[in-house]
């Protein structure tokens, strides 16, 4: 059927290869817009698997915008997908922690509680005692070879991703990769376009490398890519597909395919931010821009949330007309990241530990946000709103007929609540005003239950 291929002995799981195999299809315009996919229990008996599996490619293909499923019609594919690809290679702190808060609902950080310190710090001392004299000198921008492998690896396993490690250039996380590719493509001063509500922290690097940036609207799905307007001096758009931050949405295939055809005939690249895809609590981690073409995209990824920020390791997928002017740019800045804990992590993933710790913080985070959805729910019945995907470490929610403003903030301060408005992230204001960020990844089940509480009472008496 549709000539797809299924490899027995592949690491790939077999859901994942129809989904890879149907949607490369939807994308190439092979199966076309509109057409009826064949009933999983007939693909099954075709590809000679199991309709389970089918399934879990159905739904990943449903999720993703792909296909359209409603009760009473046949499932069939979304329109406006096909996407021609490029042709070419296809080779491919501030001091806040030191404040201590009674609620402490800040996004983005991970349970450091949880992380194997003992594990890493043997690792550590492995490469250290291991490492051969010459790393110990200038041994180039791109990074410690035996981790370029190593996040190939982990790519094709989490991801389904096929990247060539040539194309991997290990950085100090995902802001610094930003701060690199700007210069790269924006000359520190062309126009970039920029969700909004987007990161303050990646909004502030581009502001700081001096470029002009365009704001986008988004929406619960993402970046709404009919508000995309073409601008002269325009170089590059900066998304977070895959989970947007804050509002948490995955962007509908049919969104992508515009996005990408709107970068194509403006000749954008694109920066591809992925800072936390690994953690999506019902399915599997949502398939990359990157993969709709690898020649414009620049996939930015961090070990930030899925080990800890601290690391300070990152890497970047670059298309080969980049290479040498990135790493130009880099020996001329900081030279280098260390290698020594790139060799620990290097380690770490050959050994799966990365995977057993991923996998183990997928159950732990899942739980608490469970626990923080009937948290809410206790304190405020129906009278909320959850925003976006099942994924990452904070909630995005909406009170509708509230406003939280920064009489809010100061309010919950007092009480020792730290908590974010989605206002404070937008740069157009006033659209986002009934909304609240509610970091729970680093929350204990008490911590989350104390919090939920001390925020009920701010709010009821605000
Ligand atoms: C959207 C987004 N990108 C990237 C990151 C991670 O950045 P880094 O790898 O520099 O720690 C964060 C951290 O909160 C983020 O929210």
């Amino acid at each position: 059927m549709w000539g797809i291929k299924i490899d027995r002995e592949s690491e790939l799981p077999l859901w994942r290869q129809i989904y890879q195999a149907v949607s490369e299809r939807i994308l190439s315009g092979e199966i076309k817009s509109n057409e009826v996919l064949p009933s999983t229990r007939e693909l099954a008996g075709i590809l000679a698997v199991s309709r389970n599996t089918v399934c879990q490619a159905y739904d990943m293909l449903i999720t993703e915008g792909y296909l359209i499923s409603r009760q009473g019609a046949p499932t069939h594919v979304a329109a406006g997908l096909s996407l021609e690809k490029t042709p070419g290679l296809s080779l491919r702190t501030d001091n806040k922690a030191a404040k201590t808060f009674d609620a402490d609902f800040r996004t983005g950080k991970p349970d450091l509680r949880l992380f194997p310190r003992f594990l890493w710090q043997q690792l550590n001392n492995k490469a250290l005692e291991e490492l051969q004299l010459d790393q110990f000198g200038y041994t180039g921008p791109q990074g410690y070879p035996r981790l370029l492998g190593e996040i190939a690896a982990w790519l094709y396993r989490s991801r389904g991703l096929k990247v060539d490690p040539v194309n991997i250039f290990i950085t100090a996380g995902a802001t610094h990769a930003l701060h690199l590719a700007t210069g790269l493509l924006c000359g520190n001063k062309g126009g970039i376009y920029i969700e909004d509500p987007c990161h303050t922290g990646m909004l502030e690097t581009f502001l700081q490398k001096g470029c002009q940036v365009i704001p986008v609207p988004v929406d619960e799905q993402g970046i709404q890519t009919e508000h995309l307007e073409k601008k002269n001096n325009a170089c590059a758009i900066y998304v977070t597909p895959s989970h947007q931050f804050p509002m948490g949405g995955i962007l509908p295939a049919t969104r992508r395919a515009k996005l990408m055809r709107f970068a194509k005939d403006n000749d954008l690249f694109v920066i591809e931010d992925d800072y936390d895809s690994e953690f999506r609590y019902s399915g599997e981690p949502i398939a990359p821009l990157y993969n709709m073409d690898p020649q414009r995209v620049i996939y930015v990824g961090t070990f930030s949330k899925i080990l800890f920020p601290a690391l300070r390791i990152g890497y970047v997928i670059l298309p080969g007309q980049f290479h040498k002017s990135w790493k130009s740019l880099r020996t001329h800045a900081d030279v280098q990241n260390p290698p020594f804990q790139q060799a620990a992590l290097a380690e770490f993933m050959a050994a799966r530990k990365l995977d057993r710790h991923v996998r183990k913080m997928r159950r732990v985070y899942s739980e608490r946000r469970k626990l923080m959805l009937s948290e809410l729910e206790n304190a405020w019945g129906d009278s909320f709103r959850v925003m976006g995907d099942e994924a990452g470490l904070h909630l995005a929610i909406e009170f509708p007929g509230l406003r939280f403003d920064d009489t809010f903030r100061k309010r919950c301060l007092e009480n020792s609540i730290n908590i974010t408005p989605v206002e404070n992230h937008c740069i157009q204001k006033g659209r986002h005003l009934n909304k609240l960020l509610l970091g729970y990844g680093h929350l204990s089940h008490e911590e989350i239950k104390k919090g939920v509480g001390k925020l009920k009472k701010v709010i009821q008496d605000y």
